[in-house]
């Protein structure tokens, strides 16, 4: 039987990795390198990296394949299902030509693949497909949510209340109701923008963990121009960026 992992490495900083996921590593006879676009080259160098920090032995294989990407084309939901149909394909293709019986392969997922990941998903249609027969294990890694809060060195809920973890495409059809705290992902148009309650303080962070990190907090109405200007600076300086953001309420007496 194949075997895989599926090991999250954290969203940024090598030392995010866990002692699990550094195991788990050391297990793997070949890795899988999948990464898109802009960011790919500095993404894969940091797996690169990784790999050569952690791993004890030189007996792995790094297979790289193009991650499909998006065709911006019809509803978005339908583009994500077109999307995840051709990194199946690539999947299958991987699993069923990379890797012999008994051996064991990895996919290194950035930061956790239980969050805006479609690994999982991905594998669980593919088992259910039943063309291929294989066993997965699933190690947890540091989300950019969590680097993002303790960077910031704040809890992500108010005392007894929900956070909530949302994109910027949702966060454009208005602030959650009833939200007092919200984690806004994936959002490149500065959604942020659009809202100009003045009891809602921002903390935001791009390429968080990494040697390149920018950091802004403060009441949103005050530094969501700056903060703008910092992101399209920085991602002109680097051709791409991963941003994310909390959004609280406190009202401005507190
Ligand atoms: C496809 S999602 C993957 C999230 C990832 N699985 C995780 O656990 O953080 C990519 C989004 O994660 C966020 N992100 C990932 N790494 C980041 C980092 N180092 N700094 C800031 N945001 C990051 C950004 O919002 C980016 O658009």
């Amino acid at each position: 039987m194949k075997q895989l992992l599926i090991i999250g490495i954290g969203a940024g900083d090598p030392e995010y990795l866990t002692v699990q996921a550094i195991n788990a590593m050391n297990r793997a006879d070949v890795f899988f390198l999948l990464d898109k676009g802009a960011s790919k080259q500095p993404l894969l160098q940091l797996r690169r990296d990784i790999l050569q920090r952690y791993v004890t032995h030189d007996r792995y294989r790094l297979v790289e394949a193009d991650s499909p990407e998006r065709v911006r084309e019809g509803d978005y939901a339908g583009q994500v299902h077109d999307l995840n149909r051709a990194k199946q394909q690539v999947f299958e293709r991987l699993i069923d030509r990379e890797l012999q019986d008994g051996q064991c392969g990895a996919f290194l997922v950035w930061g956790d693949p239980s969050l805006y990941d479609s690994t999982l998903r991905i594998l669980d249609a593919i088992q259910s497909a039943g063309r291929l027969d294989f066993d997965y294990q699933v190690i947890p890694g540091i989300t950019s949510v969590q680097a993002l809060a303790a960077r910031h060195k704040v809890p992500l809920n108010a005392i007894g209340q929900s956070v909530q973890i949302t994109t910027g495409r949702r966060l454009a059809e208005g602030f959650p109701a009833n939200a007092d705290s919200v984690v806004v992902m994936l959002d490149a148009q500065d959604t942020y923008r659009q809202l100009d309650d003045p009891e809602l303080e921002i903390y935001w962070g791009a390429y968080v963990g990494t040697e390149n990190e920018i950091l802004r907090s403060g009441r949103l109405v005050e530094v969501g121009e700056d903060i703008q200007r910092t992101r399209r600076e920085a991602r002109q300086t680097h051709g791409w960026i991963m941003d994310t953001y909390l959004l609280r309420r406190t009202p401005k007496d507190s």
